[in-house]
Order: structure tokens, then sequence, then C-alpha cells
């Protein structure tokens, strides 16, 4: 029987059975000590504490691989990415024109982007009633959860597309960032020399009646992490170009950017 056919127990069993089987063939390969063994545990129990199993996923590249293997490479829908622990639930619904920050102390510091395309199926027909449901740092690099002088939910949002699939929203440009490294990860980050770096990046999460739900994130080129991504989640696909403008254009008082990004979703088959 293939693993693919397996259901529930069966499945369960041949698959936590061969993991078992490689944990004991690796200790067996290292000959790992009582001690060793215990102080794996203990970082294990540390991780669940601090609930950073999702990250420790992604830090291992564990949720690149489960992504890639979830999301073959389909050309004709846009590629999937990881979703990694930083969503939350309920994010505010933003009306047209959308703009997913309010000011806070430190946006000028940053540059402003808009990032607009097409919401459509894998055969460019438009997806009106599509939603999509942005999240990513500030100019500074911070989440709104961990930068204090942030509004709540800032630089996170939900917002409809138009009769033709089109959206538009304004933000302000990302910055690479470390993950969290104060906790077990961290530790684990700096025990294996591996940099906590993220190229910037935006994620979205696109929905639309008929459709496979898309997770992913857009990148931007000349980026120093696009090649060492942290989490290993860099696809060239997805690394969409920035194009400047002068402020006049929008009647802003500083030059800007845009990033053209068309999302094409997956028929439900
Ligand atoms: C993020 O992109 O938000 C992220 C992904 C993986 C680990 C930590 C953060
Ligand atoms: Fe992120």
């Amino acid at each position: 029987m293939s693993t693919t056919t397996l259901t529930g127990r069966e499945r369960t069993t041949q698959v936590v059975g061969d993991l078992i089987a490689a944990i004991h063939e690796v200790i067996g390969r290292h000959q790992v000590t009582e001690e060793e063994w215990m102080a794996a545990l203990r970082f294990l129990t540390e991780v669940g504490r601090a609930d950073e199993f999702i990250l420790l996923s992604d830090v291992t590249r564990t949720s690149v691989l489960v992504d890639a293997l979830a999301h073959s490479a389909d050309e004709s829908a846009t590629a999937s990415d990881v979703e990694g622990p930083l969503y939350r639930d309920d994010p505010p619904w933003r009306e047209a024109p959308v703009r997913i920050y309010e000011d806070f102390e430190g946006v000028d510091d940053g540059e402003v982007l808009f990032v607009r395309g097409r919401v459509t199926s894998a055969d460019g027909a438009p997806l009106p009633e599509a939603t999509v449901d942005i999240w990513q740092t500030g100019p500074n690099g911070g989440y709104d959860i961990w930068d204090e002088r942030q509004p709540d939910f800032n630089f996170r949002g939900r917002f409809g597309v138009a009769a033709d699939g089109a959206y538009e929203f304004q933000t302000m440009l990302p910055k690479p960032y470390t993950v969290p490294t104060n906790g077990p990860v961290g530790v684990y980050l700096e025990a294996m020399g591996q940099h906590p770096w993220r190229p910037a990046h935006i994620h979205f999460k696109v929905t639309a009646p008929g459709h496979a739900p898309l997770i992913t994130q857009v990148f931007f080129p000349d980026d120093p992490y696009l090649d060492n991504d942290t989490i290993g989640a860099v696809k060239e696909a997805l690394v969409r170009p920035l194009e400047r403008h002068e402020g006049s254009e929008r009647g802003l008082d500083e030059p800007f950017s845009t990033c053209d990004f068309d999302i094409r979703l997956r028929p439900l088959a």
C-alpha cells in the first residue's frame, strides 16, 4: 500500500514509527550520552513552554520542506510560502483606498510603498470576491507586537478587491529583521552558528470562493539576506521589483515606491 493511501491510525503508526527509528539511528550513530539526551529533552520542553515550536520548525527549514510537499510547483498559480509564527487572527478590515498603517513615532524614517496587482484564477479570470490579508514589519524592522511605538495591528489588515480583481494597498517598505532570539530557539541558533536574519518581506493570505487559499510572501531585489534567509523561504518567483517615483505623482512630500504583484489562485478540483 502506498503512503498516500494510508489514513488515520495506519499513517500515524507508519510515519511516527519511521520518525522514532530515525531518532534511534542518530542516537546510535553518534553514541549520544544520557546527559546529552536529557539536555535535548529539556530544550524541547523549553520550546513548548515558550510556544516556539513553529519558530523551531521554521529555522530548521522543516516548514519550507512541508510547504514544498503540500504545494507542488504548479506554474499556473502563484507560489506559496510558509506562514511563520507572526500572523494574528482577526486583523482589521480596511476600506479602499487601503492603507495598512496608522502614523506612529518613527513613521518618517520609512519610505511609502504601494503594492498593487490583480487577483485572478489560474486561467486569468478575475476573482472579485477575493479577500487579501497582509502582515509585515514596519520600516524599523519590528512587528506591532514587538514595537511599543506602533498602534495595535499596525502593518496588518484585510481588504477586498475590485470587480476586475484589482487591489492596491499603501504600506511602508519593510526592512530585514531577525526572528525572535530571546527564547530557546535563540539558544539553538547560537549553538548551531546560524544567523537569525530574514530578508525584508510582506506576508499575504489570499482567499476566494472555489479556490485553494494561498499563503505566500513577497521579497525585494538587492536584499542582503535573499540568498541566506534563516528560514530558507525565498523563492525567485516571489522576488518582485520596486519602482521609484517622485512624491508629486501622488501628492506626497517624499519619493515613494511601487511593487506589482499579480496573484493567481488554483481552482479547487
Ligand atoms: C516571519 O516572517 O514573520 C517569520 C517567519 C519564521 C520565523 C519567524 C518569523
Ligand atoms: Fe515576517
